[in-house]
């Protein structure tokens, strides 16, 4: 158990909800009660109309439901206070750990005040909250970019695209000074721009998306009795993507202009495809039966190399060797056209070595693929 020291200034200061005790003076006194507490506000400790300076105390596993898992300092309005401490909080060698609070798992300021020293001179370990600010409830403090999960240094980036709605998953979080996300008014401080913004422009033509939240309030430090201390934020912040428009449509899509202002990527709708980046979108050829963007699904009886290929060949109509094309499946293995037994270009060879269909085939007859079978081996060959 742990005994602490604390120097209050007058005024209110209540323990929990249902306990107040009147200071007068500044006093000291030894208390050991900020552990396993759970109230609304201001788990282990909360400080109301005064300054403080707590030192050498414990405050572990209490929990607030809503406010300062360990700590809430709230000042409403109280001028002696602000006169005396400049309504600081100050802790010194305090031990705050495994706290829990909705917002603030360690301590929670309703002015918004950053208590002193308390990360260089307290020891901060594994508090919680559930929506942010494991320890304290911060300020949005910066911008970060993230594309496709990773975030990017922006000063240093630029970030090739094709013209309309972004294709990578791109991301714009508010963080906190801990670099957590930051949440405010019902947002969780993520805005996904995919959902956002389309970003069209002349091809290789550079454009520059700038964000800033009236939110973000970066701390500006004075030196205080020897120690850097915030002493106001500043909230010019902003973060930007330098975006270059690539000089292509991607194979799916076909270039456009609009008012010779613009270029831009319009999809190839059904009735037409093309697989190559900056082709023109091609009519859907007889040996298929759909087309939309880069895919094309074959009929019966037709093969093609790969999924980018437009070079459609006929199989060997006596054998019904190739297959129709699945909607909805990647062409990851060129034999996924073929009918069961048989493999290679046109689906012509069966697969008498187990390449593919799991077991042995052979040719019979007319050129056609069956399973392997001893009995039949001899009957044919003798
Ligand atoms: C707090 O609760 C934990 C687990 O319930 C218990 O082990 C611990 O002794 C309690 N601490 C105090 C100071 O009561
Ligand atoms: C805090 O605790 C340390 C050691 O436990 C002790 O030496 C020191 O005097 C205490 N400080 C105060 C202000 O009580
Ligand atoms: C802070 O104090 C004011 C004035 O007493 C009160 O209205 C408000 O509810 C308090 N806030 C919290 C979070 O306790
Ligand atoms: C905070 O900790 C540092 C390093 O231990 C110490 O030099 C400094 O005096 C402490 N500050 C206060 C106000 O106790
Ligand atoms: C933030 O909210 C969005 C939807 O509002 C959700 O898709 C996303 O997963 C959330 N992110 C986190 C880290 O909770
Ligand atoms: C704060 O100011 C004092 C003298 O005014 C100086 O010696 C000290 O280095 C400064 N501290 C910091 C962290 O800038
Ligand atoms: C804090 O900065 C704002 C502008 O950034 C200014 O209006 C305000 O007066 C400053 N407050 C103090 C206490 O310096
Ligand atoms: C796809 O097939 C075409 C011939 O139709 C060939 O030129 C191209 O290299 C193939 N692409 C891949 C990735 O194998």
């Amino acid at each position: 158990m742990v005994i602490c020291l604390f120097s209050l200034l007058k005024l209110k200061f209540i323990i929990a909800v249902s306990k107040t005790i009147q200071f007068q003076t500044e006093e000291e006194f030894t208390l050991s009660l900020f552990n396993n507490l759970t109230y609304n506000n201001g788990g282990g400790l909360y400080i109301e109309e005064s300054s403080a300076l707590i030192q050498n105390c414990s405050f572990s596993n209490n929990k607030a439901y809503l406010y300062g898992g360990a700590l809430l300092h709230n000042i409403s309005n109280n001028q002696i206070a602000q006169q005396l401490f400049n309504n600081q909080v100050v802790l010194l060698k305090n031990n705050i750990f495994q706290n829990q609070a909705s917002i603030a798992g360690a301590y929670y300021s309703v002015q918004g005040l950053f208590p002193q020293y308390f990360y260089t001179n307290n020891t901060i370990n594994q508090n919680q909250a559930n929506i942010f600010g494991k320890d304290l409830v911060g300020y949005g403090a910066g911008i970060q970019i993230i594309i496709n999960h990773i975030q990017v240094d922006y000063q240093n980036f630029i970030y090739s695209h094709t013209t309309g709605k972004f294709q990578d998953s791109v991301i714009v979080e508010v963080i906190n000074q801990n670099g957590e996300l930051y949440s405010f008014r019902q947002n969780n401080g993520t805005f996904n721009l995919n959902n956002l913004i389309s970003v069209y422009g002349q091809f290789n033509s550079e454009v520059e998306l700038v964000f800033s939240s009236d939110i973000i309030q970066i701390p500006l430090y004075q030196n205080i009795s020897d120690s850097l201390q915030i002493s106001n934020y500043s909230s010019k912040y902003y973060a930007f993507l330098k975006i270059k428009i690539k000089n292509e449509c991607n194979p799916g899509y076909e270039l456009q202009k609009f008012q010779t202002i613009l270029d831009y990527c319009s999809p190839c709708l059904e009735g037409y495809y093309n697989t190559q980046p900056n082709q023109h979108c091609i009519k859907c050829p007889d040996s298929a039966y759909y087309c939309k963007y880069q895919t094309i699904l074959l009929k019966k009886g037709f093969w093609r190399e790969n999924s980018t290929s437009s070079n459609i060949l006929a199989c060997n109509q006596n054998k019904n060797s190739c297959i129709e094309s699945q909607a909805g499946v990647n062409l990851v293995n060129t034999n996924q056209q073929c009918a069961e037994g048989y493999i290679g270009p046109i689906c012509d060879d069966c697969d008498i070595e187990n390449q593919y269909w799991g077991q042995r085939y052979q040719k019979i007859g007319n050129n056609q693929c069956v399973r392997f079978n001893n009995k039949l081996v001899q009957v044919t060959s003798s």
